[in-house]
């Protein structure tokens, strides 16, 4: 679906840190544009420190972006302000990763419910206590936790709150950070069925931040790539995973550890060899250069310009033909 039927766009956006190099800055997102269009998800994965949280971050107005643009129905969030820019704002949630950075440890879950609903000018006690229950019971929670703390919760419940609450606002986007990751293994897939279950129900959009490329294929009927700032590629789930573009995004999914023991011991040492460069003094060129198993001179030179591969997946490498054509190996794991 082309960018311009999108619910959410984000253009060109650019957030930078201080460094603690004195005059130097962190370029945490450098020129990042993406879209969602209306009720997908659309899965959003790289490295620790590549820039992710930045971004969710930058679209929910919890960092400010030195540039660039995120609109929501075509509407510029830049271009708006107090009372309006908040009301539109409502409309898109973030779920944290760690649901005790978004619950206060004072108040009882149904306080905390009862913020939202407040926020979103649910006024009257009644159906304030109305909707908490019908909340609680959309996230598979009983209605007892309602007068609970957050500590006396397990972390799977207290994700579910944190959902509850996001979708007390009725937003029309998500912004999920990771929001299985600090969960126990054994209860991942019961918050992230609920998740999905949900997301499909309300009909709410979905920017899913994972490390977890599985998942994410099992989630997302898009995927965007980001290395270092930058998105380096973007294509339907079904695309990036079977033929991807980038020699990152090759050895991203070849370095997935495998389910299979057999398949574990034969592997070889990790693809992606050593760390991350700094985002304070990023390689000149293409950023991933300095870790690309195919990388030539010119490399180091240009900027790769993004290639468009298929129907709405494009990479920018100036090898991404040939990449996507399944011409360059990446390098064997097993
Ligand atoms: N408040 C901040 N001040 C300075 N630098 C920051 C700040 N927040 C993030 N950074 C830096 O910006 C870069 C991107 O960080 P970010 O948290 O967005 O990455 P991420 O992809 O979400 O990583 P992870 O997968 O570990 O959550 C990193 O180099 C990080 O150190
Ligand atoms: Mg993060």
């Amino acid at each position: 679906m082309p960018a311009d039927t999108a619910l959410l766009k984000v253009e060109n956006l650019v957030t930078r840190f201080k460094s603690v190099e004195r005059g130097k800055w962190v370029k945490a997102v450098d020129g990042v544009s993406i879209h969602l269009n209306p009720g997908e998800i659309v899965g959003l994965v790289g490295e620790s420190g590549c820039g992710k949280s930045t971004l969710g971050r930058s679209i929910v107005g919890l960092e400010k972006p030195q540039s660039g643009r995120v609109l929501l129905d075509g509407v510029d969030l830049g271009t708006l302000g107090g009372r309006k820019l908040r009301e539109t704002r409502r409309a898109i949630q973030y779920v944290f990763q760690d649901p005790y950075a978004s619950l206060n440890d004072r108040q009882t879950i149904g306080e905390a419910i009862t913020e939202a609903l407040i926020i979103h000018g649910v006024a009257d006690r009644t159906e304030q206590r109305r909707r908490i229950l019908e909340l609680l019971d959309q996230v598979g929670l009983p209605a007892v936790l309602a007068e609970r703390y957050p500590r006396e919760l397990s972390g799977g419940q207290r994700q579910r709150v944190a959902i509850a609450r996001s979708l007390a606002v009725e937003p029309r986007v998500l912004i999920c950070d990771e929001p299985v990751s600090a969960l126990d293994l054994s209860i991942r897939a019961q918050v992230m069925n609920l998740f999905l279950t949900l997301q499909k129900e309300l009909g709410v959009a979905c920017l899913f931040i994972a490390h977890d490329l599985a998942l994410v294929r099992q989630a997302a009927s898009r995927v965007y790539v980001m290395y270092l700032g930058k998105v380096i590629e973007g294509g339907s789930s079904l695309d990036v995973y079977a033929r991807p573009g980038h020699p990152y995004t090759s050895a991203l999914l070849a370095s997935v550890p495998s389910a299979d023991p057999r398949i574990e011991a034969l592997r070889e040492a990790p693809v992606l060899k050593g760390d991350i460069p700094s985002p304070t003094n990023p390689p000149s060129g293409c950023r991933f250069r300095t870790r690309c198993p195919q990388a030539m001179a010119i490399c180091a030179v240009n900027e790769p310009e993004t290639v468009a591969l298929s129907s709405g997946h494009s990479a920018a490498c100036v090898i991404a033909e040939q990449v996507h054509r399944g011409e360059v190996i990446a390098p064997k794991v097993h």
